[in-house]
């Protein structure tokens, strides 16, 4: 491209991502689908690598890419940044204590009109000050002492909502204050990534931002992702001012900057208490975490008036909310199992109000954190409970472990150890190598997973009972006429008319339904089985290569291993499951009961022109759901795979197929639409 041309395009381009940027992290209202936004900002790095002297400061494609740094540069505020006076008590009396102090500061003692005030949202992140010359972000710094603080540029650039550029009338200089912070559910799967390695997890979202803007290594800060919202001005030139507080803030979410939509004008003392309780009730709701309200007196003539006392403004105060992180004690140490049997640690702990309501659980997560923050019974621990979330054992305060004895440090209590044995069944607990959560074995006995195993052995694509859904399944299990698979076809008419709001009808319905339901294949009844690891394409080459069921059971781990796709993960996960006699005794119920299956499995057919090709199937096809296609390819002996590579044969593409159809056609693989898939299979 030329190079006149090349700016050009690299301009529209950057215009072009920039609103989809806007659109998407600031408004929250995706404009473009993923795939599409790929393409221009692939474009764009092509433009700006061929022709570097292109790359402009407010290129999106700076967002990555820095370079470390040796040090974070000291910045000197132009205008100081001051911090906020909190009222430390929960209740109503702090914000009427402060319009009492407003009033009396302004002479308005006996004046009957309120004193109007901005409210808005108090952040728990960390201060940034964003500097934009001409519009362009030319630096963003810490607050550090309010005089002087750190260049953090290259990690605020990460920062997605935070506008490289501002748009509309942009004065000649404006620093824009705010909070960056870490959102819940960047969050929660930060932690649940680091939980799945056994890494080391954050604390809570504010350790999470100081850590993302603290790093030398953009790279890193990236993999922890921060969001911003804006709440206040630094310096300003070229700009006419607005009046009030709240004119502020409206014309910099015009510039493009992200500001929290809840915040109000309101007035007096009264409308501070309605907001503080308003936002009180919508706390755990919000998607970040707040640990109070802020008032500001709307009139920025007024705020001049008011004025300083040391470095905090008398005009605008903090209205807490009770902490969402408390100390408390840890009472035993017992272990759950959840609905997939997954076995999680938990402290039962001495009563203690956090983030509003009274605590006496958290959860340790798995066996690995557990250790790794060493929790133990007597200890005294930090608790954090916010949003709709678990409450969860942050860290033990170490200084306050029981010790055997005064003078020695062995610990009173030992370190905390996973049951060998399911605390629910019995069955032997397994955790596998590499995998941080340990579970328990006995999928098919085992209470605690009942209602998920039955549900997963019924289902459409495994036996195939219709009728038996959710509702029912929890009924019979309640009413324990269900304990296991096998007890479905041991259903009598009676036991189950006896179920609340059951007719007649559906009973005998759903009893012809498990009747139809014994005749299966190999490969249902092996995927109805729920083994951990083993979905449906696994179950159908487990059958295709054992043939029957006893061989399967039967097979160790190497043996296993010989069936394609299946490595030592898989293998491990099957032998599990049939060495737990529970499962066993299940399965010799349910082939005394009459299931079975026509011995071997069809082969597939070495005619057919697709058997042994791999499809991937994506969007809506107009006259063919995606299972019917998927059963038909694998009739024919064709295999269908969640995403595209250079392996994939065939990609069928239906209405509104992305990324999977995009990456087709960079790969060169062949695209059928629904027609010409009939006609390959007609063949
Ligand atoms: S205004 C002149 N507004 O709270 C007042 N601060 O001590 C300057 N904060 O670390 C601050 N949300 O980062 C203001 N809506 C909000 C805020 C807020 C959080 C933080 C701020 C600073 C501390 C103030």
């Amino acid at each position: 491209m030329q190079r006149a041309d090349a700016a050009a395009r690299a301009e529209v381009l950057r215009r072009e991502i920039e609103r989809h940027d806007h659109a998407y992290y600031v408004l929250d209202q995706p404009t473009l689908p993923d795939a599409e936004y790929d393409h221009l900002y692939r474009e764009l790095q092509a433009i700006e690598a061929e022709h570097p002297q292109l790359l402009t400061e407010d290129s999106p494609t700076r967002r990555v890419g820095g370079k470390p740094l040796a040090g974070f540069v000291p910045v000197r505020h132009a205008v100081p940044m001051l911090s906020i006076r909190t009222e430390t008590d929960t209740d109503a009396s702090g914000a009427r204590a402060f319009d009492a102090r407003i009033r009396r500061e302004l002479g308005l003692g006996d004046e009957p009109a309120p004193i109007e005030y901005a409210v808005e949202l108090k952040f728990d992140g960390l201060a940034i000050n964003l500097r934009y010359e001409q519009g362009i972000l030319i630096q963003a710094a810490t607050r550090g002492d309010g005089e002087t603080g750190e260049d953090v540029t290259q990690n605020i650039r990460t920062v997605h909502c935070i506008p490289l550029r501002l748009r509309g009338d942009v004065p000649e200089i404006i620093e824009v204050r705010g909070e960056a912070y870490m959102s819940r559910p960047d969050f929660e799967a930060y932690n649940e990534k680091q939980r799945r390695l056994g890494k080391a997890t954050l604390v809570n979202p504010r350790n999470g931002a100081a850590g993302s803007i603290r790093q030398l290594d953009p790279a890193m800060a990236a993999e922890r992702p921060l969001s911003f919202y804006a709440y206040g001005l630094g310096e300003s030139r070229g700009w006419a001012i607005p009046a009030t507080h709240s004119g502020v803030l409206d014309a910099l979410a015009l510039f493009g900057l992200p500001v929290c939509e809840h915040r109000a004008t309101v007035q007096g003392a009264d409308g501070l208490i309605a907001f503080h309780s308003r936002m009180r009730q919508a706390r755990d709701g919000l998607p970040f975490d707040i640990d109070g309200v802020v008032y500001k007196v709307n009139s920025l003539a007024l705020q001049l008036r008011l004025g300083f006392v040391t470095r905090e403004p008398r005009w605008a105060v903090a209205h807490k909310y009770p902490a969402e992180e408390m100390l408390t004690t840890v009472e035993a140490i017992e272990v759950q199992v959840g609905r997939t049997g997954a076995i999680t640690p938990v402290a039962r702990l001495a009563p203690v109000f956090v983030g509003g309501v009274t605590v006496t659980n958290a959860t340790l997560h798995n066996e690995t954190e557990a250790r790794r923050k060493d929790v133990r019974i007597g200890d005294t621990v930090i608790v954090r409970r916010a949003g709709d979330v678990i409450p969860e054992v942050v860290s033990v305060v170490l200084a306050r472990r029981p010790r055997r004895d005064l003078l020695g440090d062995e610990p009173l209590y030992p370190a905390f150890e996973l049951p060998k044995a399911c605390p629910v069944c019995g069955s032997a607990v397994e955790r596998p190598e590499d995998e941080a959560i340990a579970r328990c074995t006995g999928g098919l006995i085992c209470p605690a997973q009942r209602k998920q195993a039955l549900l997963h052995f019924a289902g459409r694509r495994a036996m195939d009972i219709e009728g038996l859904g959710d509702k029912l399944v929890e009924q019979l299990v309640d009413a324990a006429i269900v304990k296991t698979p096998a007890d479905l076809y041991k259903l009598g008419l009676l036991a189950m008319v006896k179920l609340e709001r059951m007719a007649e009808k559906s009973a005998m319905n759903l009893l012809a339904a498990i009747e139809k339901s014994k005749v299966t294949t190999l490969a249902r009844f092996i995927f109805a089985l729920g083994i951990r690891n083993v979905g449906e394409a696994t179950a159908k080459d487990l059958a295709r290569f054992f043939g029957n069921l006893d061989a399967l059971m039967a097979a160790d781990t190497d043996r296993l291993q010989q069936v394609p796709d299946v490595g030592p993960v898989v293998a491990a996960s099957i032998a599990r499951f049939f060495a737990e006699p529970h499962n066993v005794d299940v399965i010799e119920q349910l082939r005394a009961a009459g299931v079975g299956w026509p011995d071997g499995e069809p082969a597939a057919s070495v005619s057919s022109p697709i058997s042994g090709k791999t499809f991937v199937l994506t969007g809506t096809l107009p006259g063919l759901a995606r299972d019917e296609a998927k059963d038909m390819i694998e009739a024919l002996g064709g295999k269908v795979a969640g995403s595209v590579s250079k392996k994939t044969d065939f990609v069928v593409a239906g209405a509104e197929a992305g990324s999977k159809l995009d990456k087709a056609q960079t790969l060169g693989i062949t695209i059928l639409d629904e027609i010409q898939f009939r006609e390959l299979l007609q063949k």
